[in-house]
């Protein structure tokens, strides 16, 4: 019987922990995707892995393998103490201070271990996202023969777990040592204790070793205490790593309104710094996009122009000012509705270790063959893709290392031409192509760029004398706007600008 519901009890508590599991990742992640992109910039990625796998497994772990012992130890000590008393009353009153000293001990340790063990938890952390660094980095760290150096940091991060951890195990041993004495020594007590009661006839004498041997008994479970101890530290280390990411404040919050239809795109005195810098990276910025039209973005590295694109997919808000879509804040629009209206083509693009027909469909869920052919050919990518063994089903490694940087940027292009979004944003889009690939492509954006609403980012000037308007942008700030020839005209800042640019073409 006593087994059966042991299994009862442990099925139980293993239905509901993995249940629990599972609600948790669910709901990291979930967080984790209303934070992202600002929070992730700001964390290790390895770091966000364990949390996601080791944190939770150990909260896990918890319910399923510790809730139970704690509550036996308990239980049984209670009803030793309870059998003693109802043999004769003194042999409890002197087994009990043993028992406190042996289920205290880690109890009144517990500040000590905690600390210890968020220390450790942290170190894995460290360990992990460095690991994971390494990994993504190891090109870099072989171009620039770092290799050696990035090992001793590695090691030192090893030798820092491996100290909290057994700082942990040293406080812990020190514990059981405690328990073993505590434990010996009431058995004893209770021996003696026994014997001379027995003598004096409070029960008959053939009891006394069966006594001895339950109060003995008595301090098993709690010397699971000290096991449930370590545990628990490491599940409130972990609890409140997973805490730190829950009451993260989101950098945006959803708003509840539909994108109008042909939705022009303002800012107006926009200001806004990243988190941490005091030097804004966009300083009253105001300018406006005609439905159809096209703006350039154009200055020096540094100057803001992505963060112009930043801010208006709302991976983060203004400070000040703000940013409407056909006259609505940006912060009313639902955000699942605004980003469907933005076709994004990043200065970096990030390619899923799949095939290129995966990475490339990111965009449309619902897009036929023909539609992925298409935004193929217009993004100068077919002839590349016929000529693959595997065509669309090869495999692009992981961050897509296994293309060419053009390779990857017209990627991204065939992204957006699938996406089909009425507002178009271009980082550099073009900026790794040769000239044949970027005149081919041009022609396609050419088209695209027709009928929607685009913001160009560029260095190279030539690729933006055909927009509607440029801006010129410098420390943050607009310094020019007006189209190709006005700005020329106006001998400023862009004029200067493309006499470099073509003098350098020149010689
Ligand atoms: N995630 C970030 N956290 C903190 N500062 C950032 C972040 N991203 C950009 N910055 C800073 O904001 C400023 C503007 O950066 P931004 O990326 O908008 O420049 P950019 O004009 O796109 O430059 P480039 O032509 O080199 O792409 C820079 O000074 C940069 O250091
Ligand atoms: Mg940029």
């Amino acid at each position: 019987a006593a087994a059966t519901l042991h299994w009862l009890e442990s099925w139980l508590a293993h239905d509901m922990a993995y249940r629990l599991l599972a609600e948790m990742r669910i709901a990291l992640f979930a967080k984790l995707e209303r934070l992202a992109p600002a929070y992730l910039l700001r964390r290790r990625s390895g770091d966000l892995v364990a949390l996601a796998t080791q944190d939770v497994e150990t909260v896990e772990y918890f319910y399923a393998h510790t809730v139970a012992p704690a509550f036996v130890a308990i239980v049984i000590p209670a009803s030793v103490l309870t059998l003693l008393a109802w043999a004769a009353w003194p042999l409890a009153l002197v087994l009990l201070p043993f028992l406190a000293w042996a289920g205290l001990t880690p109890v009144f340790a517990r500040s000590k271990i905690d600390r210890l063990g968020s220390r450790a938890r942290a170190a894995l952390g460290q360990l992990g996202a460095h690991l994971t660094e390494t990994i993504q980095g190891l090109a870099e760290l072989a171009a620039f023969q770092a290799t050696g150096r990035r090992r001793a940091v590695f090691l030192a991060d090893i030798e820092a777990y491996q100290q909290q951890r057994s700082a942990l195990l040293d406080d812990l041993s020190r514990q059981s040592a405690a328990l073993e004495i505590a434990t010996g020594l009431g058995g004893l007590a209770v021996a003696l204790t026994g014997a001379v009661l027995a003598a004096n006839g409070w029960f008959a004498p053939q009891w006394l070793p069966l006594l001895v041997l339950v109060s003995v008994a008595a301090f098993m479970p709690v010397a699971e205490i000290g096991q449930v101890a370590r545990q628990l530290a490491d599940t409130i280390a972990s609890t409140r790593r997973l805490h730190v990411v829950e009451a993260e404040t989101e950098p945006v919050t959803d708003g509840d309104l539909p994108v109008p239809a042909n939705p022009q795109v303002r800012l107006e005195s926009v200001s806004f710094a990243y988190p941490g810098r005091s030097a804004p990276a966009l300083d009253r910025v105001s300018f406006a996009v005609r439905p159809g039209s096209t703006v350039a973005l154009v200055g020096a590295s540094g100057a803001g122009k992505s963060t112009v694109a930043n801010l208006l997919l709302r991976f983060w808000d203004p400070q000040q000012g703000v940013i409407t879509l056909g006259g609505v804040d940006l912060r009313r629009l639902r955000l699942a509705d605004l980003r469907s209206h933005i076709a994004l083509v990043a200065q970096d693009t990030y390619l899923f270790n799949d095939t290129l027909e995966a990475n490339i469909r990111l965009a449309g869920r619902d897009v036929s063959d023909a539609d992925v052919r298409r935004a193929l050919d217009r993004a100068a990518l077919s002839d590349f893709v016929d000529r693959l063994p595997d065509g669309l089903a090869t495999r692009v490694g992981e961050r897509g290392v296994q293309l060419s940087g053009g390779q990857r940027q017209r990627v991204a292009i065939a992204r957006a031409f699938l996406k089909d979004a009425p507002i178009l944003i271009m980082d550099e889009a073009t900026s790794h192509l040769d000239t044949i690939s970027e005149q081919q492509i041009r022609t396609a954006l050419g088209e695209l760029m027709k009928q929607r609403t685009s913001i160009i980012i560029a260095h190279r000037l030539s690729t933006i004398q055909n927009a509607d308007t440029i801006l010129v942008m410098d420390g943050g700030r607009v310094i020019e706007a007006g189209s190709h020839a006005e700005l020329l005209a106006a001998r400023g800042a862009y004029a200067r600008l493309v006499a470099h640019q073509s003098g350098g073409l020149a010689a």
